[in-house]
C-alpha cells in the first residue's frame, strides 16, 4: 500500500516537473487524463500478466472511453510516464516504454502491419515524443531522444538524438547538428511519386514530339493528293 501511494505521488510530482500549467495536486488528480490512463494501465497490465487477458482488454477499452488514450494491457510501461493532453494516444501491445518519458496528444507507438511477435517500438529513458508523432515497427528509440511533433519514425535511433520529419531523420545528435549526406535520408514517398510522374510526362512529351515531326515531314515521291490523304487519315486535321 505504501509503495502504491509512493508511486502515485511520483507520477504526480513528475507532472509538476514537466508541465508548467499544473497548479495543484487536486488539479492534477482531476484534470490529467494521461495520469488516469496510466493508473488504469497498471491494473490492466497486472491482469494481463496474470492471464486475465479478456478482462484486461475489456477494462482497457473502458479506460480509452474515459481518457481517449488507448494503451494495450500487454505494453510494458516504465516509471513516471507523462502523457500530456492525451487525446488519440495509442500504445501497442508489444511496446516497451522506459522511465521518465513524456508524450503528447496523438502519439502512436504502433506496428507497421508487416511484422508479427514483437512489432511495436521500444522507447528508452528520458524520451520526449512530440504531438502527432508516429513511431512504427520493432525499432528502438534510444535514451534521451526527442521526436519532433508530426514525425514518422521508421528506423532505430541512437541515444541523445533529435529526430524530425516524414520519414524521421536525425537533425541533432549529442547536441550537435547532423548534416545529412545521404539523399535517401530526406526523401519522402510524395517526392518519389513526383519524380516518377515528371519522368513519365517527359517520356510522353518526347514520343509526342517524334510522332508529330514524323507526321509533318512530307513523304518523298507522293503527289499532293496522296500526301493530303496520308495526313488526313492519321487524324492530322
Ligand atoms: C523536435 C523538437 C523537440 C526540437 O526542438 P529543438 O531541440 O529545440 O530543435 P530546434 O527547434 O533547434 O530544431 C532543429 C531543426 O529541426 C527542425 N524541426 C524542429 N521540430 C520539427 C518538427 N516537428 N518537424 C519538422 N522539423 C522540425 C527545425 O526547423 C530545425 O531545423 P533548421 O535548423 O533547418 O531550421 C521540437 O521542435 C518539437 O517538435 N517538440 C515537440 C513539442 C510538442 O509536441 N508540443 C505539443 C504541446 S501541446
Amino acid at each position: 500500500m505504501t509503495s502504491l501511494l509512493k508511486s502515485i505521488r511520483r507520477d504526480i510530482d513528475f507532472i509538476f516537473e514537466r508541465d508548467p500549467a499544473a497548479r495543484s495536486y487536486l488539479e492534477v488528480l482531476l484534470c490529467y487524463p494521461g495520469l488516469h490512463a496510466l493508473w488504469f494501465h497498471r491494473i490492466n497490465h497486472w491482469l494481463w500478466t496474470h492471464n486475465l487477458r479478456l478482462l484486461a482488454r475489456w477494462l482497457s477499452q473502458w479506460a480509452r472511453l474515459f481518457t481517449a488514450i488507448e494503451i494495450h494491457p500487454g505494453a510494458q510501461i516504465g516509471r513516471r510516464l507523462f502523457i500530456d493532453h492525451g487525446m488519440g494516444v495509442v500504445i501497442g501491445e508489444t511496446s516497451i516504454v522506459g522511465d521518465d518519458v513524456t508524450m503528447y496528444q496523438g502519439v502512436t507507438l504502433g506496428g507497421t502491419g508487416k511484422e508479427k511477435g514483437k512489432r511495436h517500438p521500444t522507447i528508452g529513458n528520458d524520451v520526449i515524443i512530440g504531438s502527432g508523432a508516429k513511431v512504427l515497427g520493432n525499432i528502438t528509440v534510444g535514451n534521451n531522444c526527442r521526436v519532433g511533433a508530426g514525425s514518422v519514425v521508421l528506423r532505430s535511433i541512437p541515444d541523445n538524438s533529435t529526430i524530425v520529419g516524414v520519414p524521421g531523420h536525425i537533425v541533432l545528435r549529442n547536441g550537435k547538428r547532423v548534416v545529412i549526406t545521404d539523399p535517401k535520408e530526406i526523401s519522402d514517398p510524395m517526392s518519389d511519386v513526383f519524380i516518377r510522374l515528371a519522368t513519365e510526362v517527359h517520356q510522353i512529351r518526347e514520343q509526342l514530339e517524334k510522332h508529330t515531326a514524323a507526321r509533318l515531314t512530307p513523304e518523298p515521291n507522293l503527289t499532293i493528293d496522296q500526301e493530303w490523304d496520308t495526313y488526313s487519315d492519321g487524324g492530322g486535321i
